[in-house]
Parts: C-alpha cells; structure tokens; sequence
C-alpha cells in the first residue's frame, strides 16, 4: 500500500514524507491520498481490542489513516454518542484534552516525529494550542503556539501553558496570527500543525467513521458541524467521500456546517453558490469560530456541494440559547459547539431539515473550556449559614 500528498486544485503529487502544505505549482491545498483500503470489518474487531492503538478511536482506523503502527497516541476518540429529545450528540468535548483538536494532532504530531520535526506550532483560538501542548509534550519536542491577544478562553489558555508550551500573544485577532505562523514556520524550519497540514485532516476524518460505527454503519440523514477555520467540515467530506467510496456506508449523508453571524465568510458564500471566497474581521460570542478568512475554504466547498450539504448562520443569542439547552440536557459543551443545535433549529424552522430525519450534532468542545460563558448569576444565592435561609432560597416543587 502507498500513500501521497496530491494537489486538491492541479493534482500534483509529493512524496508523503514531503514538509508541505501547500502545492509548489499551483499554491494549492494538499490532501493524503491512498489506492487500498481494509474492509470495514477490521475496524469492528479493534474495538475490542486491548491494545493502546485499536482504542484510539483514530488510529483504529490506521490504514486509511497514515499507515503506522508506532505514533504518538494518548489514546484519542472513542467518544460517546448521546440520544436526547429525539437529536443525538457526538461529544468530542471528551477527547483528552477536551476538544475534537486530538484526533488530528496525534496524527500531526506522530507525523512531525516521523520527519524529524525539531519544534511544533500553530495559530489557534485556544483549542489547537490545548491540543498541540499535550501531544508536544508526550513527543517531547517544544511547541509554539500563536494566539490573539485576549481572544482566547481562559480554560484553554490555561491547559496549554500546563501542558508546558510557549504562548506568543499575537497583536491582532487570529486570522493574523494565522498568517505570521504560516511565515515563521517556512521561514524558521518549525513544523505547522494547523489543519492546513493535511495529517490533522486524515486524524478528524476519524469522527464521523466513528459515529458511522456507533450507528452500526447506518449513516444518519444530517451531520450538523460548527465552522470556523473549515478544517472540519474539509475533513467531514473526506470521510464521507472515502467511506461511500469503500462501501463501508450505504447512503451519504448531508453536511450542515453553522457559523457564527459575526463570522460568516462560508455562509456568505454559499449564499451565492460560492462564485467568490470571502474574507471579513469577526467577532462573536463563541472565541473558538471567531475567524474571518477560513485556510481550507476550498476543501470545504466540495465537502458541501458533494454531500448535497448546506451552510447556515446563527446569532451569539441562539448560540446561547442553545448551550443552555445542551448544558440543560446534562451533556454540555462550549458556545461554538452549541452552534449546532442552534442551527439545527432554524433548519428545521426552514423547513430543510425534515420531521423523522435522523440528525447528529458533532460538540466539538468541552463545557469547562470557556468557564466565563458557563456562569448564570441567577442560579447563584449567598445565604447565612442556617437552614431556615436554605428553606427560602430552595426551588419549591
Ligand atoms: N468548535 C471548536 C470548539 C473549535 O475549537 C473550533 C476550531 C471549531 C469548532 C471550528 O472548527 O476550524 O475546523 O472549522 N478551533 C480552532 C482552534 C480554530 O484554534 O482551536 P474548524
């Protein structure tokens, strides 16, 4: 079996082992590409498996994957699936350092070790950085991470310096810092692992195989992700496009990617069939998605026409909303991961998505990772330390 870095605009292809993200010719996106993959089956039986690498829920799926058997693996995934009020939830809030970012940086960071790697970074609004420090640190190389000023929720912040990385607070929001991290990796020898780096694309493919397994390889109707910088929605359509491909699913799926009001460049596209790539200074509520100029735009777009998907917007007041229904629910998650539901509620308003539909939101974070978006000041009582005080304060039935 072989494996390749192919161009997704010339098809020019690299050697996978090729430090790259972008094609030399024609500046295009790069992708990994494969000709075999196992029957699914295989992937069954590693459920039951003993070892560290079959319960990652990644590399469970190795060899449509990166091919290896010695990574760099917590292990990852193995996420579970929540059915409440007739919706089900995917929580990649419980990966282990709280988001669905580790599914792609054990495979980035595995890859960094692989060609040598001497020093990891990335641009981030909180979770890649989170992320990126722990799979560093199990590999023992140093990471820089770019971040904007401010911008970041402090749950992330804080994990990422745990874990031991080192923070540049980058003047300007992230699409900024997005770009300085693209100049001081090529022009420093450090190795990206945003998911402009193709590896971080193969490692979030791994959710939805995931969930097609949870279903017992029943796709469901609709697959609602949060959109920010695309690389999972760029993922999500690979994923679907490889496994209708190998016959390990029946039906495709439609894609529904939600984007904050404040930060709706795909949105705006979509709304004119993606005839431009639109750029825009964001700003909402849910600091994860708050990104103007997406880096895998043109991965994304096919990953939407493909899967007859759709791209909706929500306000920071539905995104709310909804994170108080979810956390409500006992599952709980971040704002920009609430951006499901909430759009899941207007596409059912619309009228797009239909009664008897089966549709899964993907939670892309932990409800701890942003503490300040958690606190409901009317919930709170001080009280004199006597029952009678308890007694006039507590819920009557
Ligand atoms: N949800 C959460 C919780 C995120 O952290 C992100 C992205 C997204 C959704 C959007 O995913 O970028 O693949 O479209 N966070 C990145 C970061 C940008 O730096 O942690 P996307």
């Amino acid at each position: 079996m072989s494996e390749w870095l192919e161009c997704i605009a010339c098809a020019h292809r690299y050697d996978e082992l090729e430090v790259r993200y972008v094609c030399d010719a024609c500046g295009g996106l790069l992708s990994l590409e494969r000709d075999t993959f196992l029957d699914r089956n295989s992937f069954d039986d590693r459920r039951t498996s003993w070892a560290p690498i079959d319960q990652s829920g990644v590399w469970r799926f190795r060899e449509a994957v990166v091919n290896l058997d010695r990574v760099i693996t917590h292990p990852e995934g193995a996420t579970r699936l929540y059915e409440r009020e007739g919706l089900f939830f995917k929580h990649e809030g419980e990966n282990p350092t709280g988001s669905f970012k580790d599914r792609g940086m054990t495979v980035a960071v595995t890859q960094a070790v692989r060609v040598g790697a001497t020093a990891v970074a990335c641009a981030s609004t909180g979770n890649t950085s989170a992320s990126l420090a722990a799979y560093a640190a199990q590999a023992k190389l140093p990471a820089i991470v770019f971040v904007p000023t401010g911008k970041v929720a402090s749950g992330k912040l804080a994990q990422t310096l745990a874990y031991g990385a080192t923070v540049l607070q980058v003047r300007g929001d992230f699409d900024d810092a997005m770009r300085l991290v693209r100049e001081a990796c090529d022009k420093l020898g450090i190795y990206l692992v945003n998911s402009i780096n193709p590896f971080r694309i193969e490692g979030q493919k791994t959710i939805l195989w995931e969930l097609f397994q949870d279903l017992q390889w029943e796709a469901p109707d609709w697959i609602v992700v949060p959109a920010g910088n695309l690389g999972n929605t760029s993922a999500f359509g690979k994923a679907i496009r490889e496994a209708f491909a190998n016959g390990w699913i029946a039906k495709v799926p439609r894609l529904a990617s939600i984007q904050a009001h404040g930060a709706n460049p795909f949105f705006r596209g979509y709304r004119e069939s993606f005839a431009t790539r639109h750029r825009m200074s964001a700003e909402t509520i849910a600091s994860a998605i708050r990104i103007g100029d997406p880096v895998s735009w043109d991965k994304a777009v096919p990953a939407i026409r493909d899967t007859r998907g759709v791209v909706e917007e929500v306000t920071d007041d539905e995104i709310m909303s909804a994170k108080r229904a979810i956390d409500g629910m006992g599952i709980g998650c971040e704002p920009a991961s609430a951006a499901t539901l909430a759009g899941v509620r207007k596409l059912r308003a619309s009228g797009v998505m239909k009664d008897g539909e089966q549709i899964v939101c993907v939670l892309t974070g932990n409800i701890l990772k942003d503490p300040e978006a958690n606190y409901r000041p009317e919930n709170v009582r001080e009280i004199d330390a006597t029952v009678d005080a308890v007694e006039k304060v507590i819920p009557k039935p």
